[in-house]
């Protein structure tokens, strides 16, 4: 079903509603399994608002108690291909000194905007840093990172959903998908 709602859109779906929802729960249980101490969520914006909103809770149903906060950062600006310079629209306001922080962004591509933001964190004195991505592309790093949990490999697509946009649009939509065709 929402395949045909997809394609009414010019998209095809990449991960539907189910699948997330399936791996959002082994990835709580992964990240619990890790015992972090006083743990401090950064959710870095706009992207990773939904996946964000719908791994907390899957967190919450394994027992985990993070405190979170949101960090705005913008790195592919009208385009679908990165800048290579990364900027911080709106920082956050807790403090991280002696935090143990998990990162969480929708998708790693370049590596620039974690990296960038891992930076950041540790130059303001987290006790660790950790990322957490829903998508983690296949694609050639210009920064080396590999992040330490990851719902799914992504071919090296554009993609929507979920959070995600082109252009501001499709960012309501409960499943990931690429564009395939002018929407009809
Ligand atoms: P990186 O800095 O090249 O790793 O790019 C990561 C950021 O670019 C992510 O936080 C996303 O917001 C955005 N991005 C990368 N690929 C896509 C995509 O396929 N669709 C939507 N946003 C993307
Ligand atoms: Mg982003």
């Amino acid at each position: 079903m929402p395949q045909d709602a997809a394609r009414a859109k010019g998209l095809e779906v990449v991960f539907s509603p189910d699948a997330i929802a399936a791996r959002l729960d082994e990835l709580a249980s992964e990240i619990a399994q890790r015992n972090f101490e006083r743990l401090l969520v950064v959710a870095v914006l706009k992207g990773s608002f939904v996946f964000a909103a719908d791994l907390l809770r899957a967190m919450h149903r394994v027992g985990l108690e993070p405190e979170v906060d949101f960090l705005t950062l913008s790195s592919y600006r009208k385009s679908t291909t990165s800048s290579g310079q990364v900027e911080i629209l709106r920082d956050l306001d807790l403090d991280v000194i002696d935090r143990n922080v998990l990162l969480i962004d929708d998708v790693l591509d370049s590596g620039r905007t974690l990296a960038f933001a891992k930076d950041l964190i540790s130059a303001r004195g987290a006790k660790s840093i950790s990322t957490c991505v829903l998508l983690d592309k296949q694609t050639q790093r210009a920064v080396d990172l590999v992040p330490d949990f990851r719902a799914f490999a992504c071919p090296e697509v554009f993609v929507v959903g979920y959070g995600m946009d082109v252009a501001h649009r499709y960012r309501e939509l409960p499943y990931v998908g690429r564009i395939v065709t002018n929407a009809m």
